[in-house]
Protein backbone atom coordinates (compact mmCIF):
# COMPACT_ATOMS: atom_id res chain seq x y z
CA UNK A 1 0.00 0.00 0.00
CA UNK A 2 1.43 3.22 -0.67
CA UNK A 3 0.87 6.42 1.75
CA UNK A 4 2.22 9.73 -0.17
CA UNK A 5 5.81 8.80 -0.36
CA UNK A 6 5.91 5.53 2.22
CA UNK A 7 4.97 1.96 1.11
CA UNK A 8 3.89 -0.24 3.70
CA UNK A 9 4.30 -3.85 2.73
CA UNK A 10 2.13 -5.38 4.84
CA UNK A 11 -1.20 -3.70 4.32
CA UNK A 12 -1.49 -3.88 8.11
CA UNK A 13 -1.74 -0.72 11.04
CA UNK A 14 -1.63 -1.38 14.68
CA UNK A 15 -4.62 1.11 15.30
CA UNK A 16 -3.22 3.38 17.89
CA UNK A 17 -4.28 2.74 21.28
CA UNK A 18 -3.06 5.06 24.67
CA UNK A 19 -1.60 3.26 27.26
CA UNK A 20 -0.66 0.14 24.99
CA UNK A 21 1.29 1.20 21.72
CA UNK A 22 4.03 3.13 23.03
CA UNK A 23 7.60 2.22 21.33
CA UNK A 24 7.98 -0.96 23.48
CA UNK A 25 4.78 -2.70 22.49
CA UNK A 26 5.20 -1.34 18.93
CA UNK A 27 8.63 -2.74 18.62
CA UNK A 28 8.02 -6.40 19.56
CA UNK A 29 4.69 -6.07 17.23
CA UNK A 30 7.09 -4.78 14.37
CA UNK A 31 9.53 -7.66 15.17
CA UNK A 32 7.18 -10.11 14.21
CA UNK A 33 5.45 -8.22 11.22
CA UNK A 34 8.20 -6.06 9.69
CA UNK A 35 6.48 -4.15 7.36
CA UNK A 36 2.91 -3.03 8.67
CA UNK A 37 2.20 0.48 10.27
CA UNK A 38 2.54 0.94 13.82
CA UNK A 39 1.09 3.68 15.25
CA UNK A 40 1.97 5.54 18.59
CA UNK A 41 -1.38 6.54 21.18
CA UNK A 42 -2.71 9.75 20.60
CA UNK A 43 -0.70 12.40 21.46
CA UNK A 44 -2.86 15.85 22.69
CA UNK A 45 -1.41 18.51 20.03
CA UNK A 46 -2.03 21.12 23.37
CA UNK A 47 0.35 19.09 25.01
CA UNK A 48 2.71 18.74 22.76
CA UNK A 49 2.42 22.61 22.05
CA UNK A 50 3.36 23.04 25.16
CA UNK A 51 5.98 20.83 25.45
CA UNK A 52 4.25 18.57 28.55
CA UNK A 53 7.23 15.91 29.30
CA UNK A 54 4.45 13.32 29.11
CA UNK A 55 3.56 13.48 25.81
CA UNK A 56 7.38 14.60 24.52
CA UNK A 57 7.78 10.80 26.17
CA UNK A 58 4.80 9.38 23.65
CA UNK A 59 6.62 10.93 20.90
CA UNK A 60 9.49 8.79 20.96
CA UNK A 61 10.48 6.22 18.85
CA UNK A 62 12.85 3.41 18.78
CA UNK A 63 15.52 3.36 16.00
CA UNK A 64 14.36 0.52 14.27
CA UNK A 65 10.93 2.06 13.48
CA UNK A 66 9.95 3.07 10.08
CA UNK A 67 7.98 4.66 9.24
CA UNK A 68 7.56 6.24 12.46
CA UNK A 69 3.65 6.90 13.08
CA UNK A 70 2.17 9.54 15.32
CA UNK A 71 -1.28 10.47 15.77
CA UNK A 72 -2.21 13.88 17.22
CA UNK A 73 -5.73 15.04 18.50
CA UNK A 74 -7.21 18.54 18.84
CA UNK A 75 -10.17 20.32 18.52
CA UNK A 76 -8.95 23.78 17.75
CA UNK A 77 -7.20 23.87 14.67
CA UNK A 78 -4.67 26.39 15.37
CA UNK A 79 -3.50 24.08 17.77
CA UNK A 80 -3.45 20.91 15.95
CA UNK A 81 -1.18 23.11 13.13
CA UNK A 82 0.74 24.36 15.32
CA UNK A 83 1.88 20.61 16.91
CA UNK A 84 1.46 19.38 13.13
CA UNK A 85 4.21 21.83 13.00
CA UNK A 86 6.55 20.32 15.53
CA UNK A 87 6.28 17.24 13.89
CA UNK A 88 7.43 18.63 10.91
CA UNK A 89 10.47 21.22 11.96
CA UNK A 90 11.67 18.70 14.50
CA UNK A 91 11.36 15.17 11.93
CA UNK A 92 9.15 14.22 14.94
CA UNK A 93 7.71 11.03 12.21
CA UNK A 94 6.99 10.29 8.90
CA UNK A 95 3.36 9.71 9.21
CA UNK A 96 0.75 12.01 11.30
CA UNK A 97 -2.68 10.42 11.69
CA UNK A 98 -5.24 12.64 12.86
CA UNK A 99 -7.96 11.20 15.74
CA UNK A 100 -12.16 11.69 15.00
CA UNK A 101 -12.41 8.60 16.72
CA UNK A 102 -12.34 8.74 20.58
CA UNK A 103 -15.59 8.50 22.40
CA UNK A 104 -14.62 8.65 25.66
CA UNK A 105 -17.13 11.69 27.28
CA UNK A 106 -14.28 13.83 28.91
CA UNK A 107 -13.39 14.44 24.90
CA UNK A 108 -16.52 13.69 23.28
CA UNK A 109 -18.21 16.89 25.58
CA UNK A 110 -15.82 19.25 24.41
CA UNK A 111 -16.37 18.43 20.67
CA UNK A 112 -13.28 16.45 20.11
CA UNK A 113 -12.68 12.92 19.04
CA UNK A 114 -15.90 11.31 17.42
CA UNK A 115 -17.77 14.24 18.25
CA UNK A 116 -15.79 16.64 16.09
CA UNK A 117 -16.91 15.22 12.30
CA UNK A 118 -20.13 16.55 13.11
CA UNK A 119 -19.11 20.01 12.23
CA UNK A 120 -17.92 19.75 9.36
CA UNK A 121 -15.99 23.12 8.80
CA UNK A 122 -13.93 22.17 12.36
CA UNK A 123 -13.02 18.71 10.50
CA UNK A 124 -12.27 20.46 7.11
CA UNK A 125 -10.19 22.99 8.70
CA UNK A 126 -7.90 20.89 11.00
CA UNK A 127 -7.35 18.59 8.06
CA UNK A 128 -6.47 21.00 5.55
CA UNK A 129 -4.00 22.60 7.88
CA UNK A 130 -2.38 19.54 9.15
CA UNK A 131 -1.62 18.51 5.18
CA UNK A 132 -0.72 21.94 4.72
CA UNK A 133 1.72 21.68 6.78
CA UNK A 134 3.10 17.93 6.54
CA UNK A 135 2.41 17.33 2.54
CA UNK A 136 5.17 19.71 1.48
CA UNK A 137 7.84 17.55 4.35
CA UNK A 138 6.42 14.50 2.66
CA UNK A 139 4.53 13.35 5.28
CA UNK A 140 1.94 11.83 4.44
CA UNK A 141 -1.57 12.69 6.71
CA UNK A 142 -4.42 10.28 7.39
CA UNK A 143 -7.65 10.30 9.05
CA UNK A 144 -9.63 8.38 11.57
CA UNK A 145 -13.37 7.96 12.67
CA UNK A 146 -15.98 6.41 13.62
CA UNK A 147 -19.37 5.60 11.79
CA UNK A 148 -20.84 8.40 13.24
CA UNK A 149 -21.97 9.44 16.66
CA UNK A 150 -25.22 7.21 16.62
CA UNK A 151 -27.45 5.63 13.42
CA UNK A 152 -29.67 8.81 13.49
CA UNK A 153 -25.88 11.00 13.18
CA UNK A 154 -24.01 9.49 10.56
CA UNK A 155 -21.02 11.24 9.57
CA UNK A 156 -18.31 8.76 7.70
CA UNK A 157 -19.01 8.89 4.41
CA UNK A 158 -18.74 12.83 4.28
CA UNK A 159 -15.68 12.78 6.51
CA UNK A 160 -14.51 10.38 4.15
CA UNK A 161 -14.64 12.83 1.60
CA UNK A 162 -13.58 15.49 3.61
CA UNK A 163 -10.55 13.69 4.56
CA UNK A 164 -10.13 13.00 0.59
CA UNK A 165 -10.85 16.38 -0.72
CA UNK A 166 -8.43 18.15 1.91
CA UNK A 167 -5.54 15.63 0.94
CA UNK A 168 -5.28 12.82 3.40
CA UNK A 169 -3.69 9.39 1.80
CA UNK A 170 -5.93 7.51 3.23
CA UNK A 171 -8.57 6.76 5.97
CA UNK A 172 -9.02 4.36 8.60
CA UNK A 173 -12.90 3.61 10.03
CA UNK A 174 -13.66 2.21 13.12
CA UNK A 175 -17.05 0.79 11.66
CA UNK A 176 -19.19 1.42 15.43
CA UNK A 177 -20.75 4.93 16.43
CA UNK A 178 -19.92 6.75 19.12
CA UNK A 179 -22.86 5.89 21.12
CA UNK A 180 -21.77 1.89 20.44
CA UNK A 181 -18.71 2.83 21.77
CA UNK A 182 -16.99 -0.90 22.64
CA UNK A 183 -20.17 -2.56 22.31
CA UNK A 184 -21.64 -5.13 19.80
CA UNK A 185 -20.15 -5.75 16.59
CA UNK A 186 -18.19 -3.56 14.08
CA UNK A 187 -20.42 -3.79 11.15
CA UNK A 188 -18.22 -4.25 8.03
CA UNK A 189 -20.74 -3.43 5.74
CA UNK A 190 -19.81 0.13 6.22
CA UNK A 191 -16.26 0.08 5.84
CA UNK A 192 -17.58 -1.20 2.26
CA UNK A 193 -19.90 1.44 1.38
CA UNK A 194 -16.53 3.94 2.08
CA UNK A 195 -14.49 2.09 0.02
CA UNK A 196 -17.18 2.47 -2.64
CA UNK A 197 -17.20 5.89 -1.50
CA UNK A 198 -13.83 6.99 -1.85
CA UNK A 199 -10.74 6.48 -4.26
CA UNK A 200 -7.78 6.61 -1.78
CA UNK A 201 -7.20 3.42 0.15
CA UNK A 202 -9.19 2.86 3.40
CA UNK A 203 -8.42 0.62 6.73
CA UNK A 204 -11.01 -0.95 7.70
CA UNK A 205 -10.68 -1.33 11.90
CA UNK A 206 -13.48 -3.32 14.48
CA UNK A 207 -13.66 -6.35 15.90
CA UNK A 208 -10.13 -8.08 14.12
CA UNK A 209 -9.10 -11.01 16.52
CA UNK A 210 -7.22 -13.22 14.30
CA UNK A 211 -5.90 -13.54 10.77
CA UNK A 212 -8.68 -14.89 9.18
CA UNK A 213 -10.42 -12.31 10.18
CA UNK A 214 -8.35 -10.01 8.76
CA UNK A 215 -8.74 -11.78 5.64
CA UNK A 216 -12.52 -11.91 6.11
CA UNK A 217 -12.54 -8.10 6.09
CA UNK A 218 -10.20 -7.32 3.20
CA UNK A 219 -12.70 -10.01 0.86
CA UNK A 220 -16.02 -8.42 2.38
CA UNK A 221 -15.37 -4.88 2.09
CA UNK A 222 -12.74 -4.39 -0.39
CA UNK A 223 -10.91 -2.29 2.20
CA UNK A 224 -6.82 -1.83 1.09
CA UNK A 225 -5.82 -2.30 4.74
CA UNK A 226 -6.96 -3.63 8.50
CA UNK A 227 -6.29 -1.85 11.34
CA UNK A 228 -5.53 -4.26 14.77
CA UNK A 229 -6.65 -2.75 18.03
CA UNK A 230 -7.83 -4.92 21.14
CA UNK A 231 -6.97 -7.99 18.90
CA UNK A 232 -2.99 -7.54 19.32
CA UNK A 233 -3.21 -7.02 23.38
CA UNK A 234 -1.31 -9.80 24.66
CA UNK A 235 -0.62 -10.66 21.09
CA UNK A 236 2.10 -9.04 19.16
CA UNK A 237 2.55 -12.01 16.81
CA UNK A 238 -0.62 -11.16 15.29
CA UNK A 239 0.62 -9.14 13.22
CA UNK A 240 2.85 -12.53 11.92
CA UNK A 241 -0.26 -14.52 11.50
CA UNK A 242 -1.68 -11.88 9.39
CA UNK A 243 1.41 -11.16 7.31
CA UNK A 244 1.46 -14.97 6.65
CA UNK A 245 -2.47 -15.07 5.94
CA UNK A 246 -2.08 -12.21 3.36
CA UNK A 247 0.56 -14.19 1.51
CA UNK A 248 -1.61 -17.34 1.68
CA UNK A 249 -0.11 -19.42 4.18
CA UNK A 250 -1.49 -21.13 7.16
CA UNK A 251 1.41 -20.72 9.04
CA UNK A 252 0.46 -18.94 12.92
CA UNK A 253 2.10 -18.34 15.71
CA UNK A 254 1.35 -20.52 18.77
CA UNK A 255 3.53 -19.96 21.43
CA UNK A 256 3.69 -21.82 24.29
CA UNK A 257 3.24 -20.04 28.01
CA UNK A 258 7.28 -20.45 28.27
CA UNK A 259 7.67 -18.74 25.49
CA UNK A 260 5.14 -16.12 26.54
CA UNK A 261 6.73 -15.52 29.35
CA UNK A 262 9.91 -14.67 27.34
CA UNK A 263 8.30 -11.90 25.71
CA UNK A 264 6.76 -10.35 28.57
CA UNK A 265 10.01 -10.72 30.17
CA UNK A 266 11.47 -8.82 26.60
CA UNK A 267 8.74 -6.42 26.76
CA UNK A 268 9.20 -5.43 30.61
CA UNK A 269 12.81 -4.61 29.51
CA UNK A 270 11.87 -2.55 26.93
CA UNK A 271 9.84 -0.42 29.09
CA UNK A 272 12.63 -0.01 31.64
CA UNK A 273 14.19 2.10 28.84
CA UNK A 274 10.90 3.73 27.70
CA UNK A 275 10.85 5.25 31.47
CA UNK A 276 14.31 5.74 31.20
CA UNK A 277 15.62 2.87 33.79
CA UNK A 278 12.49 3.15 36.38
CA UNK A 279 11.97 -0.20 36.85
CA UNK A 280 9.22 0.52 39.19
CA UNK A 281 6.96 2.65 36.71
CA UNK A 282 7.63 -0.14 34.00
CA UNK A 283 6.45 -3.18 35.88
CA UNK A 284 3.57 -1.09 36.71
CA UNK A 285 3.10 -0.54 33.02
CA UNK A 286 3.76 -3.67 32.28
CA UNK A 287 0.86 -5.20 34.69
CA UNK A 288 -1.86 -4.68 32.16
CA UNK A 289 -0.34 -6.68 29.39
CA UNK A 290 1.16 -8.98 31.76
CA UNK A 291 -2.99 -9.77 32.13
CA UNK A 292 -3.93 -9.51 28.57
CA UNK A 293 -0.42 -12.11 27.61
CA UNK A 294 -1.84 -14.89 30.30
CA UNK A 295 -5.68 -14.80 28.78
CA UNK A 296 -6.77 -17.98 28.32
CA UNK A 297 -3.71 -19.54 29.51
CA UNK A 298 -4.14 -22.13 32.58
CA UNK A 299 -2.85 -19.70 35.17
CA UNK A 300 -5.07 -19.34 38.51
CA UNK A 301 -5.98 -16.28 40.37
CA UNK A 302 -3.52 -16.12 42.72
CA UNK A 303 -0.84 -16.23 40.21
CA UNK A 304 -2.43 -13.75 38.63
CA UNK A 305 -2.68 -11.32 41.67
CA UNK A 306 0.79 -11.76 41.92
CA UNK A 307 1.91 -10.60 39.07
CA UNK A 308 -0.10 -7.23 39.62
CA UNK A 309 1.62 -6.98 43.32
CA UNK A 310 5.42 -6.66 41.29
CA UNK A 311 7.53 -3.63 41.70
CA UNK A 312 10.55 -5.54 39.78
CA UNK A 313 11.55 -7.27 36.76
CA UNK A 314 13.18 -10.12 39.02
CA UNK A 315 9.81 -10.63 40.68
CA UNK A 316 7.81 -10.86 37.15
CA UNK A 317 10.66 -13.23 36.53
CA UNK A 318 10.66 -15.39 39.41
CA UNK A 319 7.11 -15.57 39.01
CA UNK A 320 7.44 -16.53 35.28
CA UNK A 321 9.69 -19.42 35.96
CA UNK A 322 7.28 -20.83 38.37
CA UNK A 323 4.24 -21.36 35.51
CA UNK A 324 4.11 -24.26 33.52
CA UNK A 325 6.42 -23.70 30.66
CA UNK A 326 5.15 -26.36 27.91
CA UNK A 327 1.05 -24.68 28.43
CA UNK A 328 -0.60 -24.14 25.28
CA UNK A 329 -3.44 -21.95 24.63
CA UNK A 330 -6.40 -23.74 24.24
CA UNK A 331 -7.84 -24.15 20.91
CA UNK A 332 -11.24 -22.22 21.66
CA UNK A 333 -9.32 -18.88 23.24
CA UNK A 334 -7.43 -18.69 20.15
CA UNK A 335 -8.55 -15.32 17.78
CA UNK A 336 -11.20 -14.55 20.04
CA UNK A 337 -12.47 -11.61 21.72
CA UNK A 338 -10.74 -9.75 24.57
CA UNK A 339 -10.15 -5.73 25.65
CA UNK A 340 -12.85 -3.70 26.52
CA UNK A 341 -16.52 -4.64 25.26
CA UNK A 342 -19.24 -2.12 26.33
CA UNK A 343 -21.57 0.25 25.18
CA UNK A 344 -21.98 3.80 26.10
CA UNK A 345 -23.71 4.76 29.06
CA UNK A 346 -24.73 7.89 27.39
CA UNK A 347 -23.15 10.32 24.46
CA UNK A 348 -21.66 13.13 25.65
CA UNK A 349 -21.84 16.55 23.71
CA UNK A 350 -21.51 19.67 24.12
CA UNK A 351 -24.98 22.06 24.20
CA UNK A 352 -26.87 22.30 21.32
CA UNK A 353 -24.23 20.74 19.69
CA UNK A 354 -26.14 18.73 16.89
CA UNK A 355 -28.62 21.34 16.14
CA UNK A 356 -26.18 22.55 13.10
CA UNK A 357 -23.51 20.78 11.24
CA UNK A 358 -21.08 23.98 11.64
CA UNK A 359 -19.65 26.14 14.47
CA UNK A 360 -21.03 29.56 15.34
CA UNK A 361 -18.71 31.71 16.32
CA UNK A 362 -19.52 30.97 19.96
CA UNK A 363 -19.35 27.53 19.85
CA UNK A 364 -15.43 27.73 18.49
CA UNK A 365 -14.70 30.08 21.17
CA UNK A 366 -16.49 28.23 23.83
CA UNK A 367 -14.28 25.26 22.42
CA UNK A 368 -10.76 26.43 21.57
CA UNK A 369 -10.78 27.62 25.20
CA UNK A 370 -11.48 24.27 26.49
CA UNK A 371 -9.28 22.25 24.24
CA UNK A 372 -8.01 19.69 27.25
CA UNK A 373 -4.36 19.16 27.52
CA UNK A 374 -4.85 15.85 29.24
CA UNK A 375 -7.59 13.84 26.69
CA UNK A 376 -7.33 10.22 27.46
CA UNK A 377 -8.83 7.01 26.76
C1 LIG B 1 -7.36 0.94 25.45
C2 LIG B 1 -7.69 1.58 24.13
C3 LIG B 1 -7.08 2.77 23.78
C4 LIG B 1 -7.36 3.38 22.56
N1 LIG B 1 -6.71 4.52 22.22
C5 LIG B 1 -6.89 5.06 20.98
C6 LIG B 1 -6.13 6.18 20.53
O1 LIG B 1 -5.26 6.71 21.26
N2 LIG B 1 -6.39 6.67 19.29
C7 LIG B 1 -7.34 6.10 18.47
O2 LIG B 1 -7.53 6.57 17.35
N3 LIG B 1 -8.05 5.03 18.85
C8 LIG B 1 -7.83 4.48 20.08
N4 LIG B 1 -8.51 3.36 20.43
C9 LIG B 1 -9.39 2.71 19.45
C10 LIG B 1 -8.64 1.63 18.67
O3 LIG B 1 -7.58 2.19 17.92
C11 LIG B 1 -9.57 0.89 17.69
O4 LIG B 1 -10.10 1.81 16.78
C12 LIG B 1 -10.72 0.21 18.41
O5 LIG B 1 -10.27 -0.49 19.55
C13 LIG B 1 -11.45 -0.77 17.47
O6 LIG B 1 -10.58 -1.72 16.96
P1 LIG B 1 -10.50 -3.23 17.57
O7 LIG B 1 -11.88 -3.81 17.50
O8 LIG B 1 -9.50 -3.91 16.71
O9 LIG B 1 -10.08 -3.07 19.00
C14 LIG B 1 -8.28 2.77 21.66
C15 LIG B 1 -8.89 1.57 22.02
C16 LIG B 1 -8.61 0.96 23.23
C17 LIG B 1 -9.27 -0.34 23.58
Amino acid sequence: MRLGPLTVGTPVMLSPMAGVTNWPFRVLCEEYGPDGLYVAEMITARALVARNPKALRLCRFAPSEHPRSLQLYGVNPAIVEQAARIVVDESMADHVDLNFGCPVPKVTRRGGGSALPWKTDLLEEIIHRVVRVCEPAGIPVTAKFRVGIDHDHETFLESGRIAQGEGCAAVTLHARTTAEYYGGHSDWTRIGELVEHLDIPVFGNGDIWGADDAVAMVNETGCAGVAIGRGCQGRPWIFADIRNAFEGSDARVRPTLGEVGAVVMRHARLLVEFFDGDERMAVHDLRKHIAWYLKGFPVGGSVRAAFMGCESLAEVQAIIDGLDQRAQLPERIVDKPRGRVRFAKKVHLPYGWLESRRTTHAEREQLFGDDPMDAEY
